[in-house]
């Protein structure tokens, strides 16, 4: 992703897993979101591969069977940007660039790249000219994501142009020959439906073996723990969710139950009857020695006033900490004996920055600063902390884990704090009401209407955090793909707006007005009323299996005058929370739980997250 242009530097910092000698494909890392994604992908297509920092030595990969390399944020057009060593293209490995990896492929091989004219950013249509070897089993035409602004605007000697968009002239490219392809696209997402047949033709093409499964991470992780952990004891941070249970069982498994403690903090931020339920479950799947500590009252002190989503979360994070330490030493566990043990899975590292040249697109509760310390100083174990949600659900099942367990919804660690937003006072764009028109001028022909809303989300946008307005647009139901399509557009085009919402209830919506609200007991009632509707709702219909994961959000907006706060419900597909789809729930059944919400007290509107990840987180904080 290469249109922001910001230069940071590439080393990754994450330790690779300690694997036998089995066939490896590297990822060369230049700062993309996504290029976790991509060996994510290749480990799912049974290959094992690792991430370099992008400017790797070629020396170090000579054993590889195959290079990607992967998207990021520079400019080849800037001097300053990072490239890569040029004697990997003389290892005579295959090798496919992707995005700015694409570009760097005609930058190092004598084409040339300069900034397009527009910038391509979300879906795009493709048209190949050929269709064999890494083109192989696509169609001529594919949709596919693309996310830039610089392009190959000369494919270097030796290439033939495989591939076009009305934008981007080259937007594939290859070198049968020598086995190097450059696509501008990004094949690792679920948004290009191609993707996956074109990384298994790079697999094959590789000739890589498949030797890679999840009992083979099984395997190695449980003997990596016991290096690690030496002869000390682990505390481990527990919440009931599949992350920290799996970490847990990991864990007991490779040190023994008695030497692995959990602690469930209930912060207060949970959902209804939730410490109760989540100890009983854990109980019940096996996990001894487990504290429950109640430390609502500490966090609703610690965070009275706040109003910035990111001070949330490192204040959330740090106290998570405090009351470690307190616990332990109410137990007088000896800090020398013990580490301490977290249920991370690699999203929670990449958007905290995890790596030096990604952008932090959130603090995450088990990623603040002291937990860094900490992990520096060998102080922190972290077995799940390559592993994306759908591996880490492969090996709870290989671990036993009943079914409910296993697919449980993700839940945050800030839980519920982080899906209510709060404000000091209406907060709208100075341009807000050229944008309204603007906004009004292309949805009036469907009959719709918007206004920009006084308050702000968190997005991912072009691989950097933004924090803007969403646009509400309401009016007869148009349908999901229309929907779709104009938050799309509206995203694309007004740099204001991150993400779209639709109006559910009422009919009309006049006028919207916030209020000064931080995080109150009450509040938290509301939320976790309306949240527990949501639940139950989902489970009696039978749709919480389509569905990878339900924020239910309190916004401070209130409509028409109407006393009390908002509800956005936002139900996402994804497999691994680095994209998602908005869900498309059936209509009817949309008009129901409307109606079940709108009647709880204190809810004022109801609308609908209509706005796909990239380029709008899940969570809205
Ligand atoms: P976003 O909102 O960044 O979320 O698209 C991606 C996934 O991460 C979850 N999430 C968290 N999980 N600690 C966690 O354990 C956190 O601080 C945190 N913040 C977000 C989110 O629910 C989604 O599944």
């Amino acid at each position: 992703m290469v249109f922001l242009l910001s230069q940071k530097s590439f080393v990754t910092k994450r330790t690779p897993l300690c694997v036998a000698r089995v066939d490896k494909i590297a990822v060369l890392d230049f700062g993309g979101q996504y290029a976790h994604l991509i060996a994510n992908r290749i480990r799912r297509l049974g290959v094992y591969s690792e991430i370099f920092d992008g400017a790797v030595k070629a020396e170090r990969l000579k054993d590889f069977k195959g290079l990607i390399l992967s998207g990021g944020p520079a400019s080849l057009t800037d001097q300053k940007s990072v490239r890569c060593d040029e004697s990997i293209f003389k290892l005579g490995i295959p090798i496919l660039g992707i995005c700015y990896g694409h570009q760097l492929l005609g930058y190092h091989l004598g084409g040339k790249v300069q900034k397009g004219a527009v910038r391509e950013y979300g879906p795009a249509k493709i048209k190949f000219s050929e269709r064999k070897k890494f083109f192989e089993g696509i169609r001529s035409v594919e949709p596919v994501w693309m996310s830039h602004f610089d392009q190959v605007v000369k494919a270097p000697k030796g290439f033939k142009v495989v591939g076009k968009t009305s934008d981007c002239p080259i937007a594939a490219m290859a070198n049968y020959q020598k086995n190097l392809y450059g696509i501008q696209f990004h094949p690792e997402v679920t948004h290009t439906p191609c993707g996956n047949t074109l990384l298994k033709n790079f697999v094959a093409i590789t000739s890589a073996k498949k030797q890679w499964n999840i009992d083979r991470y099984i395997e190695d992780i449980l003997k990596e723990i016991k290096t690690k952990a030496k002869n000390k004891k682990v505390f481990l941070m527990i919440s009931g969710g599949v992350d920290s249970t799996v970490a847990f069982l990991l864990l007991a498994k490779a040190l023994g139950q008695n030497n692995v403690y959990g602690l469930f903090v209930d912060t207060g931020f949970m959902r209804m009857n939730e410490g109760r339920e989540v100890a009983a479950a854990l109980k019940k799947v096996g996990v001894k020695n487990l504290h429950v500590y109640n430390a609502s009252k500490e966090y609703f002190v610690a965070l009275k006033g706040i109003y910035d989503p990111e001070q949330k979360r490192k204040i959330i994070g740090n106290l998570f900490l405090n009351i470690q330490e307190k616990v332990s030493n109410q137990l007088k566990l000896n800090p020398k004996d013990w580490l301490l043990g977290q249920g991370t899975i690699y999203p929670d590292t990449i958007e905290t920055g995890g790596t030096k040249h990604a952008d932090k697109i959130k603090t995450h509760h088990n990623q603040v600063d002291r937990i860094k310390e900490m992990d520096k100083q060998g102080k922190i174990i972290e077995p799940l902390k390559q592993l994306y949600k759908d591996e880490v659900r492969m090996v709870g099942k290989k671990l036993g884990l009943n079914d409910r367990m296993v697919w449980r919804h993700p839940f945050p660690g800030p839980a519920l704090a982080v899906r209510m937003l709060c404000t000091k006072k209406s907060d709208l764009p100075e341009n807000v009401r050229e944008v309204e028109k603007d906004i009004n001028a292309i949805i009036r022909n469907f009959r719709l209407k918007a206004k920009i809303l006084p308050i702000k989300s968190v997005g991912v946008q072009g691989d950097e955090r933004s924090y803007k307005h969403p646009a509400m647009i309401y009016g007869k139901f148009p349908g999901w793909e229309t929907l779709s399509l104009l938050s799309t557009r509206l995203i694309n085009r007004f740099s204001e707006v991150n993400r779209v919402i639709y109006g559910l209830s009422p009919a009309d919506f006049k006028s919207l007005n916030t209020q000064n609200l931080y995080l109150t007991k009450p509040r938290v009632l509301t939320i976790q009323k309306a949240d527990k509707i949501v639940m139950d709702f989902i489970s009696a219909k039978k749709i919480h299996r389509d569905i990878w994961q339900f924020p239910t959000v309190l916004i401070p907006l209130s409509v028409n005058g109407k006393k009390g706060e908002s509800i956005v419900l936002r139900p996402v597909c994804s497999e691994e929370a680095m994209t998602a789809n908005f869900y498309q729930m059936d209509p009817k059944k949309l008009k129901e739980l409307t109606k079940k919400l709108s009647k709880i007290k204190g809810v004022s509107g109801v609308f609908y997250d209509i706005t796909n990840k990239p380029p709008a987180t899940i969570e809205w904080e």
